[in-house]
């Protein structure tokens, strides 16, 4: 039988060597077969043992497996060394720097003229006003007509209305009338009492529109907010305590309210609502034109002729009415001296609110 030929201390020196140049674990796993596995290259030398004479069978089978033995453990250290350099390099990569500054997330938020619309309605809903909403494109019933604006009336050039061309299919649906931008919230004085009856209190913010240049104080499209409260007992006093706490509450400090006769056809007595300016406390300066007082609203008690055309005998009823501008209202509240910066969508003055 011839002997086989082993060469231990080269198999040595080829899988030490082998073994510590692998790269990663599988390659690793692949040298341990080649040498240690079910067929591999000392595997078989520790099988053909029993073909040597039994003095080299010993001595072979000793060197052979202390051999088996030094693999495994160089193995164990270089699995070792395999993932610690693994661990290195996964935390190089996913290195956190947690003294960094955080990222700024840019969010949005409301336009200052919705925050001012959204305060209002808060106090006047504490003080048990509903807020109601009416459409832009109005008829001009309701817009003129219904609040006592006589066809030649000359209350009618106040405003001035931007009509609208009556598409051939709606003429119909609304008989004789001609269809315009709402000129003021007036109107849905109107709509909401022809469908609820009083006692009632509403407020009604929307948008208004108007044919007119623009300046720092006009604008073709802004926003009010009308006031109604309708029951048995309604006065003035009631009127002035309302707004006088309204005035209170939204700019968080003591104001002054004053009424001056006005002319509404709707109304009647009228008048115009000034406070006391909050650039001055009153005293006069350039905000005021030096009167101490900034003009804020149109109001009045509702006018009898307004009842009637929505079917409510004034004999019974009583109430008051007012609409203030929204953009006003957020120009003293923030002290902005153009309104055309609300509609201007500039980011630089939107950014400030
Ligand atoms: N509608 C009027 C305007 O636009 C304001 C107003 C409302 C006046 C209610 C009296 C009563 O100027």
């Amino acid at each position: 039988m011839k002997t086989p030929n082993i060469d231990l201390k080269n198999l040595k020196n080829k899988a030490k060597n082998e073994i510590e140049k692998a790269e990663d674990l599988k390659e690793l796993n692949d040298i341990f077969k080649r040498y240690l596995g079910k067929r591999g290259e000392l595997t078989q030398v520790l099988r053909s043992l029993e073909r040597l004479p039994k003095a080299k069978r010993v001595k072979v089978g000793k060197e052979a497996n202390e051999l088996k033995n030094f693999l495994r453990i160089k193995c164990e250290q270089k699995v070792k060394e395999i993932k610690e350099k693994i661990k290195k390099e996964t935390a190089k990569i996913e290195w956190i720097d947690i003294t960094r500054p955080g990222k700024k997330l840019v969010l949005g938020h409301l336009h200052p003229l919705s925050q001012v619309k959204n305060k209002t309605e808060e106090i006047f809903q504490l003080m048990g006003f509903s807020v109601v909403e009416g459409p832009e494109v109005e008829t001009e019933w309701y817009n003129f007509d219904a609040l006592n604006i006589p066809k030649d009336h000359p209350a009618r050039d106040i405003w001035d209305t931007l009509w609208l061309k009556e598409p051939e299919n709606q003429k119909s649906k609304i008989k004789n009338q001609k269809l315009l931008l709402r000129t003021h919230t007036s109107p849905v004085q109107i709509r909401y009492m022809k469908k609820n009856n009083p006692p009632l209190r509403i407020i009604v913010p929307g948008r208004v529109f108007r044919h007119e240049a623009t300046d720092a104080s006009h604008e073709i499209n802004f926003y009010q907010i009308e006031g109604l409260m309708v029951d048995k007992k309604v006065t003035v006093v009631n009127f002035k305590a309302i707004i006088q706490e309204f005035f209170q509450k939204f700019f968080e400090k003591p104001i002054k309210i004053r009424l001056r006769p006005g002319f509404f056809p709707f109304t009647e007595p009228s008048f115009e609502v000034d406070m006391s300016c909050l650039a001055c406390k009153g005293k006069g300066c350039s905000v005021c034109s030096h009167t101490g007082w900034l003009e804020m609203m149109g109001a009045g008690m509702v006018h009898p002729n307004v009842f009637k055309a929505v079917g409510l005998n004034p004999k019974n009823w009583q109430g008051f009415a007012f609409g203030m501008g929204l953009d006003r209202l957020a120009m003293m509240k923030y002290k902005i001296n153009d309104i055309r910066l609300f509609y201007s969508g500039d980011l630089r003055f939107l950014h400030q609110f």
